[in-house]
């Protein structure tokens, strides 16, 4: 937050895509975080053995494009040995919420309040990036990520190694219907893919200082080269997309006790009463969530006997 602004940008794009394109339409950017000290392997082998192992998601590189989540692939070897052997490890991996380290969440905050600054804004708050979280991507090669969506918009940025990213329009519910965003959202992100939605891509190729910015619930996958990778999203939510995705979960939890539901916005009036009892029941459970134990229980009573999914395989 405290960069100087006459520096150049951490995060810039053609200005015509950061006024025209954001946050609409995916477009590519390019960034100066490709040597930063907190994106090396060494530091990202040290912040995997700090992070809680609910935070840490892995298995095999080797998958679909459509990939039934369950039968993901497992990796056999403990998070920090999947870093450390990264190139032959043939897995892929994520590290999710690293801006709860204070280090990552200057440079997360420094990144968009560079594009705050490049539109017009004087803060992240003012431009709309609320809760901004961060999430790290190690790869072997040839890895894939399977077709999934994320409920959140995103600038992805290449930090070592070569990517295929190819990010899908899904306005008209084509690929991915409101069950199927509602599941995504709750549940498990992938999206099963059909090769007739290939005219709805745009593609990115990727390298070191390269990324592309995914928009909201847009469908995505990506592959890597044959070299290993680093990558990561710097995500945030605006009031909408939070408002979006606490009506998914809460509708969610309804279907589960034998209450269908009308999607987001079919019924605004109900919506607001929605969101209100939701957020109010949130709030009480909050607190509870400092417990990794109580993490767990809480998403198995809210999102179902699945929900924990990535930590059946933990070491
Ligand atoms: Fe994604």
């Amino acid at each position: 937050m405290n960069a100087p602004s006459n520096i150049a940008p951490v995060i810039s794009a053609d200005n015509e895509s950061l006024t025209r394109d954001f946050p609409l339409k995916p477009f590519a950017i390019k960034h100066k975080l490709a040597n930063h000290p907190l994106l090396t392997l060494s530091r990202i082998t040290q912040l995997a053995a700090e992070l809680p192992r609910d935070l840490i998601e892995y298995n095999s590189g080797d998958a679909a494009i459509s990939q039934d989540p369950n039968q993901v692939k497992a990796v056999d070897l403990d998070p920090v040995e999947i870093v450390n052997r990264i190139q032959t490890a043939g897995a892929w991996m994520v590290l999710k919420r690293v801006e709860k380290s204070p280090d990552y969440r200057t440079l997360l905050e420094d990144a968009l309040l560079s594009v705050a600054r490049s539109r017009g804004f004087k803060s992240i708050a003012d431009a709309g990036f609320s809760q901004v979280e961060g999430f790290l991507f190690v790869s072997s090669p040839n890895s894939t990520t399977p077709f999934h969506m994320d409920a959140e918009d995103n600038f992805f940025v290449q930090i070592h190694g070569e990517k295929t990213f190819a990010v899908y329009n899904n306005r008209d519910g084509t690929i991915a219907d409101e069950a199927q965003v509602e599941h995504s959202i709750t549940k498990h992100r992938n999206v099963p893919y059909n090769e007739s939605f290939k005219p709805r891509s745009v593609v990115f190729h990727l390298l070191d200082g390269d990324g592309c910015y995914v928009p909201y619930l847009w469908p995505h996958w990506v592959k890597t080269a044959d070299t290993y990778s680093i990558s990561m999203a710097i995500t945030w939510k605006t009031e909408e997309v939070k408002r979006q995705n606490d009506l998914h979960f809460f509708n969610s939890m309804l279907r589960g006790l034998g209450m269908p539901q009308a999607a987001p916005g079919k019924n605004p009036a109900l919506d607001t009463v929605k969101l209100a009892v939701y957020r109010t029941a949130a709030a009480i459970v909050e607190p509870l969530r400092g417990s990794q134990m109580m993490r767990r229980i809480i998403r198995r009573v809210a999102l179902g006997k699945n929900a924990n999914y990535y930590l059946k395989k933990a070491a």
